[in-house]
């Protein structure tokens, strides 16, 4: 069948709307209320080979990295294990330790991104075990690894990738909670996270369905020339993925960096011809978070604050986004979907191809 964007003006946005049932998709049949923990069968990895990994490291290109940072936080915290993420394109030309009790992650939509294909090679040919999280069935990176799991998010067709990201996040959510459930993560907690993660769906139609003000912020933020985002911990890589949604299809230059460093150097560019959208989640460094927001509006800059309803600014001068709330865990993947709203409203303002914007491939199959 022709695969078309119906009603939508573009495929990212028919993409972007189509998030609540490919979200569903993805969880469907993979979580086990009863026992608190993940059904993911195509991992190929017995509970011994699950206690026995040491680390994780996950690899992906742009976006799909900034997700696999994503998921070394879930896996952190919910299955206690160390993991790191790394770009793709880097891993091999700084010859890495392939160690044995480490599961290797490969992230990619397409499966065919040439960084990431090579990496898997290069973890395999040293013995390394690596997964996959890739979304198109039968594609490179799916056939070269051992085990994995699809992300059944449907064809992906604009350039900046949106319903697979969601569902690389939710992939790792559940493989932290079924790795975590052989080690360390009690049934209280497994079970606590996947009522969270079935709420999810609904979750991200109500986001979606604030688009008409999201909307409104865009064509404010699409007149200035460079912005930051920034976040921390959990929210940074949320910053890190909306700085580059943003850039691919506005062509504005867009910088993420955690909250914590701004006064270790980028600050000196806040004015008030730059904005900066702000990750603050309710979390535990909610009050650091709005600390250093004042430093950025005492000198003028304006602020998009991206928040949750109980989080209190104080007389802090600025634009709040709020996003539902879930478990903390969880929450990046609610602060990144009005993140593509944003970028999405901005190209179209500055009246940009939203599905091919310049420069860019779907999927970079050349070195
Ligand atoms: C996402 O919006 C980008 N177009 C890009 O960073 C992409 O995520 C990256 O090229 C990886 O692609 P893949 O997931 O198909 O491997």
């Amino acid at each position: 069948d022709a695969y078309d964007a119906g009603d939508h003006e573009s495929f990212m946005h028919k993409e972007m709307s189509e998030q609540p049932t490919t979200a569903r998709r993805v969880l469907s049949g993979r979580l086990d209320e009863r026992f608190g923990t993940g059904h993911l069968g195509g991992l190929n990895l017995d509970p011994r080979d699950l206690r026995a990994i040491r680390r994780v490291k996950i690899l992906g290109c742009g976006s799909a990295f900034y997700v696999g940072q994503m998921g070394a936080t879930l896996l952190e915290e919910l299955a206690r294990v160390p993991a790191d993420a790394e770009a793709a394109s880097e891993f091999r030309y700084r010859n890495p330790i392939i160690e044995p009790e480490t599961l290797y992650v490969a992230v990619s939509q397409s499966g065919e991104t040439i960084d990431t294909l090579l990496a898997v090679q290069e973890i395999r040919r040293k013995g390394g075990r690596v997964i996959g999280l890739v979304n198109v069935v039968g594609s490179a990176i799916a056939r070269e690894v051992d085990g994995g799991i699809y992300l059944h998010a449907g064809p992906e067709v604009a350039v900046a990738s949106t319903k697979a990201l969601t569902n690389m996040f939710l992939a790792f959510a559940m493989l932290a909670i079924q790795l975590g459930r052989v080690r360390d993560l009690s049934i209280a907690d497994g079970r606590r996270l996947i009522a969270a993660l079935n709420a999810l769906p609904e979750q991200i139609e109500q986001v979606l369905a604030t688009e008409d003000a999201l909307a409104e912020t865009a064509r404010r933020l699409a007149g200035a020339e460079s912005l930051f985002f920034v976040g921390r911990v959990r929210g940074y890589p949320v910053a890190r993925e909306g700085a580059q949604k943003f850039k691919e299809i506005s062509y504005r230059h867009a910088e993420a960096y955690q909250t914590s460093e701004l006064k270790h150097g980028p600050l000196a560019l806040v004015s008030p011809e730059v904005p900066t959208v702000a990750i603050v989640p309710d979390d535990e460094l909610v009050e650091r978070n709005v600390g250093a927001l004042h430093e950025i509006d005492a000198r003028g800059g304006p602020l998009v604050v991206v928040t949750h309803e109980n989080v209190s600014v104080g007389d802090l001068d600025c634009e709040r986004i709020v996003v539902p709330k879930s478990e903390r865990e969880l929450d990046p993947i609610l602060l990144t979907i009005p993140l593509q709203l944003l970028a999405y409203h901005a190209a179209l303002e500055l009246g940009h191809d939203i599905d091919k914007p310049r420069n860019l491939a779907k999927s970079v199959t050349v070195e």
